[in-house]
């Protein structure tokens, strides 16, 4: 048996490549003007180049409406990368920056004409021409959503979405953002459109939830330790909370939060997704349909909510005007783009139960919302009273044991125990063992899109999202959508912006005795 070890090894502190090294290819960028591409996109690309130079061949075009020269486009990018790198991101430094920008080209086009796809498969067979690259795309749709089956049908139409070229090799792969379709019947339709044009093993759905390294951590926190997984079950968990809380209001995005709410911005995609990562069975194997299986089969065993569920396990609210760290947060009704009477949920709380033999009668209460006091995603798991109290100290009840995984900010994991107070009486505190990650591993963890960009780069679509995913989760979100819609109601419970949410959410825990933990 090999002995503990007491530090981080310098060499553990940035995992490289590894064995594996992605192949050139072009990444071409729909939505290139957008806030995601110059918040996002281009700044992760920029520091990924920097940190694990890419294969010299590796393009990147931005493609969008709005006329564009390549050198307009390389200055905007850089400009995007100085404002909007991460903090603690080392900064690039000139050479680094001029490199980057040379893999930059602009495709100015209408996402609807064709003629606009045929340039773009002449300019990317121009590109492998003179850089030696080897026929290999990736098409990220950064669009509006109701852009996606006008670009996926006209690749289609261009031949793009071949994996075998004419004349030429190379794959081809699309990258599509969330949200991914409305209710469960657009979302099949979209998969049946997208389906028409592209394999499924060439579709990427992006949560960027899965690309945290905090996210990652959930499974080697349960399948890398031999610990934890025996307590993993309904004999030893009371119950699980998982709080994804984010300080800022709408801003300037009221016309799609209108559209959206916090269920289907929030709820469907990342809280399902921490909820199967945490809930799910061990996969046979770590790749890509071993995972995805489990997650789908976790997402299968939540029975849709029916009415009375809905109304008794659930509650949706929006923030009223409100202070957060001393900024000012109007009412969401007075946001811009938004209705005077909408009833959008900016803040959703649940209670649902996964019906199998792991987690039978274990509650799961969900919560997220925007406009609480402080931003912080985190999963805790509080396990159950030792069976027999044998300290009758005063504290003891109130020293349960309580597990917080901190996905961020201060990203790390802690378990709570009880520890007796110095002094001639036994009365237990709770106390905490800590693990944070920038004590480990050093300050700076890897931005979630850099992991995921490789990834579609090197073809493992393992923390990517299924369609048969994506279809479950939609199943359980339409039945608690058809259970407020259907309530007749004409007002939402309203939360103070800078509060932690509605009574209506405290009541739905502390019906059971129980309450929420507020990081
Ligand atoms: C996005 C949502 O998917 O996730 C936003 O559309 C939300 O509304 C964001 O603010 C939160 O992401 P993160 O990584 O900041 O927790």
């Amino acid at each position: 048996m090999s002995q503990p070890s007491q530090s981080t090894p310098a060499a553990l502190k940035h995992a490289g490549w590894g064995a594996q090294h992605p192949e050139p290819c072009t990444l071409v960028i729909f939505g290139a003007s957008g806030d995601l591409t110059h918040r996002k996109l281009l700044p992760t690309l920029a520091h990924l180049d920097f940190q694990h130079p890419l294969p010299k061949a590796t393009a990147i075009v931005g493609f969008a409406r709005r006329p564009n020269t390549d050198e307009q486009f390389r200055k905007d990018a850089l400009e995007s990368v100085d404002k909007f790198s991460p903090a603690d991101e080392e900064p690039l430094d000139e050479q680094a920056k001029q490199s980057f920008a040379a893999r930059l080209f602009y495709h100015q086009a209408d996402f609807n004409d064709a003629a606009g796809y045929k340039s773009l498969a002449e300019l990317l067979d121009k590109l492998d021409h003179e850089r030696g690259g080897k026929g290999n795309r990736i098409f990220y749709l950064a669009t509006p959503p109701s852009a996606y089956t006008t670009i996926i049908a006209q690749l289609g139409a261009a031949g793009l979405n071949r994996q075998q070229r004419e004349g030429a090799k190379g794959w081809s792969r699309v990258i599509i953002e969330k949200p991914f379709g409305r209710d469960l019947a657009s979302a099949q339709g979209l998969n049946e459109e997208i389906g028409e044009i592209f394999r499924e093993e060439q579709i990427y759905r992006i949560d960027h939830y899965l690309g945290k390294e905090t996210v990652q951590n959930l499974m080697a926190f349960r399948f890398g330790n031999g610990i934890f997984e025996p307590l993993w079950n309904q004999k030893y968990v009371d119950h699980v909370q998982i709080l994804v809380a984010e300080s800022l209001g709408v801003g300037t995005r009221g016309g799609y939060y209108e559209e959206a709410g916090t269920i289907r911005d929030m709820v469907q995609n990342h809280m399902m997704q921490l909820l199967c990562l945490i809930g799910m069975e061990p996969p046979a194997a770590f790749d890509a349909n071993s995972l995805r299986d489990e997650k789908v089969k976790l997402l299968r065993s939540i029975r849709p909510l029916n009415s009375q569920e809905v109304a008794a396990r659930t509650v949706r609210a929006q923030y009223r005007a409100g202070q957060v760290d001393g900024t000012e947060i109007p009412d969401y009704r007075k946001e811009q783009g938004v209705a005077p009477n909408s009833m959008t949920d900016t803040y959703v709380a649940l209670k649902l139960f996964i019906e199998n033999w792991r987690w039978a009668g274990v509650p799961f209460y969900l919560r997220t919302g925007k406009a609480l006091p402080k931003r912080s995603t985190e999963i805790v798991i509080f396990f159950k009273q030792a069976p027999y109290l044998l300290f009758a100290g005063e504290g003891e009840e109130r020293a349960p044991n309580v597990l917080i995984v901190r996905v961020q900010p201060d990203e790390g994991i802690a378990l709570q125990i009880g520890a007796k107070i110095p002094g001639p009486q036994m009365q237990l505190a709770p106390v905490a063992l800590d693990f944070m990650y920038s004590q480990a591993f050093g300050a700076g963890t890897p931005e979630a899109y850099e992991r995921l960009l490789v990834d579609c780069m090197l073809g493992d679509s393992t923390l990517f999202i299924r369609r048969d995913e994506v279809e479950s989760a939609w199943t359980l979100i339409d039945s608690i959508v058809n259970g407020w819609n259907g309530s007749g109601r004409r007002s939402l419970p309203t939360y103070e912006a800078g509060t932690w949410g509605p009574r209506e959410a405290d009541e739905l825990i502390e019906r059971d005795n129980r309450q929420w933990w507020n990081p």
